[in-house]
């Protein structure tokens, strides 16, 4: 998508995030126990031409919290690589008719340098 909108610099950096975000919200909702069916995790890429923001809805309504991973842990960094991929990033809340969650993470730099991830 970003190649065709010609910000296929940006595709890298997106594909981490998308791929962070997303495992996130599929494991919230999972987690969650719907007595249904899952519900669909939604996943928005918008652009203003220069950066591009992620956009991902999931049912939950508990916030994505950065966790303090240790060394030895194996899990717990995928909120830390967006936040070394993104210049900002955040939830809020839909209207209560939506219900669940958008948790957003906006990319403004083309390329994971190697100080991103001092
Ligand atoms: N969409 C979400 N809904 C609810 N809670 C979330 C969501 N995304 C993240 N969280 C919470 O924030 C925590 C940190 O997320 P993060 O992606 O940094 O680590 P992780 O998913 O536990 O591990 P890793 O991504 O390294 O496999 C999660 O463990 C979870 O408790
Ligand atoms: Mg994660």
């Amino acid at each position: 998508m970003l190649r065709e909108w010609r910000l296929g610099q940006f595709a890298e950096a997106a594909e981490l995030v998308v791929s962070e975000l997303v495992t996130n919200s599929v494991l919230a909702t999972r987690a969650a126990r719907w007595p249904t069916r899952q519900p669909p995790v939604r996943l928005w890429l918008v652009s203003d031409g220069s950066s591009v923001l992620v956009r991902v809805w999931d049912a939950v309504t508990s916030p994505p919290e950065r966790r303090a991973a240790g060394l030895e842990d194996e899990s717990g960094r995928g909120l830390a690589i967006v936040t070394a991929l993104c210049a900002d990033w955040g939830h809020h809340y839909p209207p209560p008719e939506t219900g669940g969650k958008i948790t957003w993470a906006h990319i403004t730099s083309p390329w994971m340098t190697e100080e991103a991830f001092i």
